[in-house]
Order: C-alpha cells, then sequence, then structure tokens
C-alpha cells in the first residue's frame, strides 16, 4: 500500500540541515515518506497562557506527540508564560500530568524526557513591559546556551481581553521583529475567538499589523488542521471525477454541519457573551465552507489558497433577517442524552434566567458567483444535539427516474457524497442500486471509505499539524486577516439583529435531538430537509 502522506506547501525554506530531535526513535508509518522539508529550524516556542486549559488539553499534548514523531526541531525548547508563579519544575510536572490524561499516546518517559529537559516556566503580566525583556532575556539565554540563533513562535492562548497588550509588548521588547527577513523569524499564533464582531476584528487586525508583518501571524482554526478537512482539499483537486461536476449543474445544495452533544458545561460565562453563531458559525463551518466552495488554487502555496478562500467569502450574498429570513436560532430546552436526564440552557450554571444567547445557529446562505448562483449552503452548529458529529454533505441533483420509477412515482434517490469531519473520519457516497432479484427494483446504498479502516485509527490531533505547520512556516491552514473580517462582515448584522431582539423570537429545542423548527424551516422553503448524518 502506497505511504500516505500530505504536504499542502513548501515551506519557507532553510530547514534541511537541521536534524531531527529523535532521530533513534521509530517514524510512526503514515510519517515515513514525509517530506524532509517539514523538519524545524531550532526553535522556542513559548505558550501565554501556560496554566490555562487549552494548554493542558491540547498544546502540550501535541508538543509531546510532535516530539514522539521525531518532528521536533534538534533544538526545541519550550517556554511556558503565566500570570501566576510557577516554579520551573512543578511547570514540568504539570505538563507531564497533562500528557498522561489527554495525550492521544500514553506517555513515554524517554521521549517526553529530552522535551522535559528543556522546558522551563516565567511569571509575569501581559501589560509588564519588563516581564517582556525578561523573557526575551530569557530567549537570548538559550541562543548563548547552544551557540546559535533560534526562531520564536509565540502561541497566544489567554483570553482575548490580553491580546493586544502581548501583540504590543512583543512589539515594544523587540521580540516580534527579531530575525525578520530571515526564514527563522519570529512567528506568532493567535487562538480563537480573533474579535467579536467585524469592528474588534479589524481593531484587532490593526494591533497585529502596528508590530507584526502578515507572513509572521497565524490566525488558528484548530478545524483545518483536523484530518479530513485537510483531505476534502485533496479530494477535490486529485480526483479527476469531482470537479466537472462540482457546480450549480449537478449541485442541488450543500449542508455543513457540526453538531455537538456536549453542553455548555461550566464555559456559561464564557458562552453567554459568544453564543454559537460567534463560537463554531462564524469561524469553523465558514472555514469549511471556504474549503467546499473556493475554486482550484492556482498552487497549493499559502497565499494562492486564501486568495481562493477570500473569493469565494465575498461572493456570499447578505442575509435576509427579516421574517422567513437566511437565519434561525435556538437555545436547548431540558431533554434526554443518552437516555439520561439533562437540563436546558437556562437552568445551566452561570446563564442569565432572560439569557438571548443562541446554543444553536442555522444559516441559509447564497453564493454569487459563476459555480454556485442558486445552489443553496445551508450551515448548523449547536449543543447538546442527538448526536456528535461533523460533516459537509454534496447533495446531487435527482437523476431522471423515468427508467425506473415504479407505478409512475419517483423513487431514485439523489447521490450525496459526505465528508465525515468526526468523528468516524471518511468518506461515503450515496449511490442507487438494484436489489438483486428478478424483478428491477433500486434501493440506495452507501459506499464508504474510513480512515481507521484504511490507514489505522491513530491519527495526529489538529493541533500537531497546526503547531508543526506554523514552526516550519507555512500558513496554509491559517486565517488571513481579510479572511477573518470577510466573515465577521457577514455576520454582524445578524449579531446586532439578534442582541437588539434580546430573547424574542428565540426558538427552542429539546436537548437530545436535531434542532428546532425554525431551522427546519429554512430549508422546507427550497423543498430541502436537513440530513440525517
Ligand atoms: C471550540 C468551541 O472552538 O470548538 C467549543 O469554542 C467547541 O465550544 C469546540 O466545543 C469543538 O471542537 P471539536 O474539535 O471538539 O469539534
Amino acid at each position: 500500500m502506497p505511504v500516505y502522506s500530505i504536504s499542502l506547501a513548501s515551506h519557507s525554506g532553510g530547514a534541511d540541515k537541521f536534524q531531527n530531535v529523535m532521530a533513534d526513535s521509530p517514524r510512526h508509518p503514515f510519517l515515513q515518506g514525509l517530506s524532509k522539508h517539514r523538519g524545524a529550524p531550532p526553535t522556542v516556542v513559548v505558550i501565554f497562557g501556560a496554566s490555562g486549559d487549552l494548554t493542558a488539553r491540547k498544546l502540550i499534548p501535541a508538543v509531546y506527540n510532535l516530539g514522539h514523531d521525531n518532528l521536533l526541531p534538534a533544538e526545541f525548547f519550550l517556554v511556558g508564560y503565566g500570570r501566576k508563579a510557577i516554579p520551573d519544575e512543578e511547570f514540568r510536572t504539570l505538563a507531564t500530568d497533562a500528557i498522561k490524561e489527554f495525550s492521544r499516546r500514553e506517555l513515554n518517559a524517554d521521549v517526553w524526557a529530552r522535551v522535559a529537559a528543556n522546558t522551563s516556566y516565567l511569571a509575569g503580566g501581559y501589560d509588564e513591559k519588563a516581564a517582556f525583556d525578561r523573557l526575551a532575556t530569557h530567549i537570548a539565554a538559550i541562543e548563548k546556551k547552544i551557540g546559535r540563533e533560534v526562531q520564536t513562535l509565540f502561541y497566544i492562548s489567554t483570553p482575548p481581553s490580553v491580546f493586544a497588550s502581548i501583540l504590543l509588548n512583543l512589539g515594544a521588547s523587540g521580540l516580534a521583529r527579531k530575525y525578520l527577513g530571515q526564514p527563522h523569524h519570529t512567528k506568532v499564533i493567535i487562538e480563537k475567538p480573533f474579535g467579536k464582531d467585524l469592528e474588534s476584528a479589524r481593531e484587532l487586525n490593526v494591533t497585529i499589523r502596528s508590530v507584526l508583518a502578515e507572513h509572521q501571524v497565524y490566525r488558528i482554526d484548530h478545524y483545518l488542521g483536523k484530518e479530513t478537512v485537510q483531505d476534502l482539499l485533496v479530494q477535490r483537486f486529485s480526483n479527476a471525477i469531482f470537479e466537472p461536476l462540482w457546480n450549480r449543474n449537478f449541485i442541488d445544495s450543500v449542508q455543513i454541519t457540526v453538531a455537538e452533544e456536549v453542553g455548555v458545561g461550566t464555559r456559561g460565562g464564557y458562552y453567554e457573551q459568544s453564543g454559537c453563531l460567534r463560537d463554531m458559525i462564524q469561524n469553523h463551518t465558514m472555514q469549511l465552507l471556504a474549503l467546499t466552495a473556493m475554486e482550484p488554487p492556482g498552487s497549493m502555496d499559502a497565499e494562492a489558497v486564501r486568495d481562493e478562500k477570500v473569493k469565494v467569502l465575498k461572493a456570499i450574498q447578505p442575509l435576509n433577517l427579516g421574517p422567513d429570513g437566511d437565519v434561525a436560532r435556538a437555545q436547548y430546552a431540558a431533554g434526554l442524552m443518552g437516555g439520561k436526564a439533562v437540563r436546558g440552557y437556562l437552568q445551566e450554571e452561570g446563564i442569565a434566567a432572560q439569557s438571548g444567547t443562541e446554543t444553536y445557529a442555522g444559516i441559509r446562505l447564497s453564493i454569487n458567483n459563476w459555480r454556485w448562483q442558486g445552489v443553496p449552503f445551508y450551515l448548523r452548529s449547536g449543543k447538546r444535539m442527538a448526536r456528535r458529529v461533523s460533516e459537509i454533505a454534496i447533495n446531487f441533483k435527482r437523476p431522471p427516474g423515468t427508467l425506473f420509477s415504479k407505478d409512475g412515482g419517483f423513487d431514485l434517490a439523489a447521490n450525496t457524497l459526505a465528508f465525515q469531519i468526526q468523528p468516524d473520519e471518511g468518506l461515503s457516497l450515496i449511490m442507487n442500486t438494484k436489489i438483486p432479484g428478478l424483478e428491477t427494483r433500486t434501493q440506495p446504498v452507501k459506499m464508504s471509505f474510513r480512515y481507521a479502516t484504511t490507514f489505522g485509527s491513530n491519527t495526529p490531533e489538529a493541533y500537531e499539524r497546526l503547531v508543526l505547520d506554523a514552526m516550519i512556516g507555512d500558513g496554509t491552514l491559517f486565517i488571513r486577516g481579510d479572511e477573518a473580517e470577510t466573515s465577521w462582515k457577514l455576520y454582524t448584522p445578524v449579531l446586532e439583529h439578534w442582541k437588539a431582539q434580546g430573547a424574542k423570537g428565540m426558538d427552542a429545542y429539546a436537548a437530545g435531538s436535531w434542532g428546532p423548527a425554525s431551522a427546519d424551516a429554512l430549508l422546507a422553503a427550497k423543498q430541502h430537509v436537513w440530513r440525517q448524518p
């Protein structure tokens, strides 16, 4: 079987000469055959917000697994930065515990010992210039110790209220522009949320541009790091059978679903300020839409791919917010999840009694370009839905049923190509087929490809891919500033409209269901129904 390897873009060069850290550890079979250009130069990764949840759940395990796969540079250093004073040793213990609890692989003491030996922690405020000077000194001391220049990758994983302070202090301390003009220049990953509306996203971009060049900035959307999301591009552009059909002549509609079983849990405080539109639709589902609908790029270079994404996002028509318009919102009410009673959103911890925050959003979009004119794109996302599933379903036009119609009826299914992003990653195609027997009767059947069956199940986590790409300097799977603004431009009027309405007009759906009636109505208006994934 051929080795499965995807390298989406070229990197900025200069990495060949650097060896990898764990040259003696065997590579996972899927990593064999990976381009050696996937190696990063000597790097210090600094995590702002190092005692936070994301660091423990995702970032430390990602670094560990990159080490395990022999993808960290030989000279790799990890620096945790946060307001809380934590001794180095304690930070290493916290990191070890995080790997034990959250890594997709068991902790291998030898692998981790080599990373842990170069792991340290620095306490400081985010608005404290002197603390950033100490950070600069700390990095300079690492360079002195190893006798060579290292690139620094800053990972901003803090609440958004301190994004600007961090950026400005990276500028003031000189860290932002270090080695600018060379491949090992400073790089900065910025976590979501990237703003809360168009104006705040613009402001953040202005702050970013005051200290960094666009090519130094990696705005993260972890959906882009998911294996099946990358596979979408590979499927579309490496198989000759799809592209001729990928347009208004053959496609009837597209449905993008990101459904979660979890409720808001202990994140009520955050969620009340956010809601589903900001938390999931504006970013994750729009990224899925952009990759589904964009034109083939001239190359897999970061700018070529992102140019096409921005173009298609710009072609989306403004949403109709009137009665029978393009948007639906709802909150989950009490219901059953896996046979267990769960409470409604308004009864969750930290939620206002009259909350106007949606836990579900459904959207109907029109893309006004040559390829997609007249093809509705439906997006939905919600918490406490029947099943955790993220998928993109391409519904093709119905074939003429004349040959196989029964009693003059029309019983052929439309073909549906579904990319299942999670869980059980894979691809399926619904086709009509003959039921065996002496009569000619048809039945839709599902042809499936499953990652776990074909390639084994231990696929990398999104954050592994994204941290590695940023270390290498490959921005293909990150969001460009204009892309973030284009998406906010579409949704800011919706947010303003909903804010003005408060709880008025908020629909409800039972926890454990597939969403509210108002979202069904978005589709019914065009004789469509939501797919049961
Ligand atoms: C995050 C949202 O961006 O994505 C969460 O803030 C959500 O509310 C999560 O639960 C879903 O991510 P995944 O990878 O579990 O689908």
